[in-house]
C-alpha cells in the first residue's frame, strides 16, 4: 500500500460515514416529529365537530331506528278504532255534522218522513249507500261520511242506529 492509497481509502471511509450520520441524523429527525405529528392528528379528531359527528353518527342512527321500531306498537294502538265505540258514537263523531239539521239534503236523523222511503229499501242497500258513499237526489252522501278510518262495523253500527231512531 502507498501512501496515496491509505488517503484514498480514508477519503472513502470519511465519505460513507458521513453518509452513513446524516442516514441516522435524518432517520433520528424523522421519527423525532412524529409524536408531534401524532399529538395534532388527535387533537384534530378530538376537536374538529365533524369529525366527531362521523364518528358517533353509527350510533345515534341505531338509537333512533331502535326507538323507532319499539314506538311501532304503540302508534298502531293509538291508530286503531276504540272497539268499544258503538253506531250512536260513530254518527256523533262522523255523520252528526250532515244528518243531524240534514244539511245538504242528507236525510235528517229521526224525521219519518224522510227515512220511511229509505227504510223501505233494505238495510243492506243503506249499509252500501253508507260504506261506498252515494249520489242521490237531494245530494251527495260521501263514503263512510268522509272518514275513511271508520271500519265497515261502525259504518253499520251508525247506520242501525240512524235507522233506529228514524222509523
Ligand atoms: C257531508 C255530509 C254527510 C255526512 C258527513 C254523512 N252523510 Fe249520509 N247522506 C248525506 C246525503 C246528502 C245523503 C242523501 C243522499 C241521497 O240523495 O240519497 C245521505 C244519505 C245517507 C243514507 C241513506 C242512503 C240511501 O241509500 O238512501 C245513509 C244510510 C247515510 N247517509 C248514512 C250516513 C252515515 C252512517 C254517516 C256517518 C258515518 C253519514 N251518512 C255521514 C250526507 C252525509
Amino acid at each position: 500500500m502507498t501512501q496515496k492509497s491509505y488517503a484514498m481509502n480514508f477519503s472513502i471511509i470519511l465519505g460513507v460515514s458521513v453518509v452513513l450520520m446524516l442516514f441516522f441524523f435524518i432517520l433520528v429527525a424523522h421519527h423525532h416529529d412524529l409524536p408531534d405529528r401524532v399529538q395534532q392528528h388527535r387533537g384534530a379528531l378530538l376537536t374538529t365537530g365533524s369529525t366527531v359527528a362521523e364518528r358517533i353518527k353509527p350510533v345515534g342512527q341505531l338509537s333512533v331506528a331502535s326507538a323507532e321500531t319499539q314506538r311501532e306498537p304503540l302508534k298502531d294502538a293509538v291508530a286503531a278504532p276504540p272497539p268499544s265505540r258503538d253506531g250512536q258514537q260513530v254518527y256523533q263523531a262522523s255523520c252528526v255534522v250532515c244528518h243531524g239539521a240534514g244539511i245538504a239534503g242528507a236525510p235528517k236523523l229521526a224525521d219519518k218522513g224522510q227515512w220511511s222511503k229509505r227504510i223501505a229499501k233494505g238495510v243492506d242497500t243503506l249499509y252500501a249507500s253508507a260504506v261506498n258513499g252515494v249520489q242521490g237526489s237531494t245530494g251527495a252522501m260521501p263514503a263512510r261520511g268522509g272518514n275513511p278510518a271508520l271500519s265497515n262495523a261502525e259504518v253499520k253500527a251508525a247506520v242501525d242506529y240512524m235507522v233506529g231512531q228514524s222509523k
